[in-house]
């Protein structure tokens, strides 16, 4: 079911004052691909997804935050100038927005909130980020006279994740959220900060989640270790090369040749990044050429690197993605941070029934438990709804 203003605004009058305040949304997303690539410096082609998060929020007079988060029926208060903030994960990422938006000389007040979120938690659909989103869109525009730009407040969420969180995640999840627009994926440089909009009207296709429900935390994953690896190698291509900044600056001969100075994981983890940086480009080109067999063939090829050389995958996103290759689907990869979450699809109109009814039985007969299906509507990035 669909979340709704009223979802929302109901339980925020009935767990303040009865009085209602300013809602604000914020999406999930997709990616098409360029996975692993936006801390690397290199392009992303993600798009907004309908569900997100919707927040009611009102200034209270005071310096504390009074947050009610609906679906896990957990209330939590903070000061907005105490240096720890809260304990409960969920509300650090609001306390961080808030304290990443003063740090940017927005003028935050105390405020009462209530919000919930339809994004599968977990998903690799970027819960948290539409929740930073959210907040960082809501109090520029509640405190801050929408001074602060959409870029930055995407950079407010990545902070959050950095400072508060302990994911040291890229700008991707954070930017598309903020800059999503109906019907259009955003080519991102994640070095430059430079983005352009393609419209997503696949003729005779469709996109379409799998969800192996099997759950990841990117904060406390090896995330944060696959970073550091491409960053090592980068130093290490650098001393010979010094142009090479980061991995997107580096081509396969640059990495052979310091191949006997870095590990075996080394070794393939840049070769994967490398080789994605290459595919997001090829991507977004054959989009323009409507050669959606030459987008398939760069997600299978993805999902390869991402399970054999990124070590992202787990037995049940392969099996999605043999099921997938099975059906003939012209695409299928793992999506997002990986360790769990979904398979994203490039299905066929005539398959796309078959396929959906095919890989729910199949899941459930290796399993025992159904995977969701998911059709993807790209929506609209953060926004004021009320
Ligand atoms: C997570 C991170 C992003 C990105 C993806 C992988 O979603 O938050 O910054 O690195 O994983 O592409």
């Amino acid at each position: 079911m669909k979340l709704t203003i009223d979802d929302v605004r109901s339980r925020f009058i009935k767990h303040f004052d009865g009085s209602t305040g300013s809602v604000y949304a914020s999406p999930g997303r997709i990616n098409l691909i360029g996975e692993h690539t936006d801390y690397n410096n290199g392009f992303v082609f993600p798009g907004a997804v309908e569900q997100g998060i919707i927040a009611e929020i009102k200034p209270n007079g005071t310096r504390k935050v009074d947050a009610y988060s609906i679906d896990l029926k957990d209330r939590t208060q903070f000061d907005l100038d105490d240096e720890k903030g809260p304990s409960a994960t969920w509300a650090r990422y609001i306390y961080g927005v808030c304290r990443e938006m003063m740090a940017l000389g927005v003028p935050v007040q105390g405020f009462n909130t209530a919000f919930a979120g339809d994004v599968p938690l977990g998903a690799g659909m970027s819960s948290s980020a539409a929740l930073e989103s959210t907040f960082a869109f809501a109090l520029n525009d509640l405190f801050g006279e929408n001074k602060v730009e959409k870029m930055e407040l995407a950079r407010v969420g990545q902070r959050t994740e950095h400072k508060y969180v302990g994911c040291n995640c890229g700008i991707m999840d954070q930017a598309i959220s903020v800059l999503g627009k109906k019907g259009q994926l955003l080519r991102l440089d994640c070095r430059s900060g430079e983005y352009a909009y393609f419209p997503w009207e696949p003729k005779g296709y469709q996109l379409v989640l799998v969800n192996s429900c099997v759950k990841h935390e990117l904060a406390g994953s090896p995330y944060n270790e696959r970073r550091l690896q491409c960053e090592h190698v980068a130093e290490i291509i650098k001393q010979s090369h010094p142009e090479v900044e980061s991995l997107r600056d580096a081509t396969m001969e640059m990495l052979d040749e310091v191949q006997g100075k870095i590990t075996g994981d080394e070794y393939k983890r840049a070769r994967y990044v490398i080789g994605e940086v290459e595919r997001v480009l090829a991507v977004c080109d054959a989009l323009q050429h409507g050669d959606y067999e030459m987008v398939g063939k760069m997600m299978y090829e993805t999902h390869y690197g991402l399970s054999k050389e990124y070590e992202v995958s787990c037995e049940e996103l392969d099996f999605l993605n043999d099921i997938a290759k099975e059906e003939g689907v012209t695409g299928s990869r793992i999506m997002g941070g990986g360790f769990g979450g979904c398979t994203i699809n490039l299905v066929a109109n005539e398959l796309a029934d078959h396929f959906k009814k095919t890989v729910v039985e199949k899941f459930e007969a290796k399993y025992g438990k159904k995977p969701i299906v998911i059709d993807v509507v790209i929506g609209d990035g953060s926004r004021k709804l009320c």
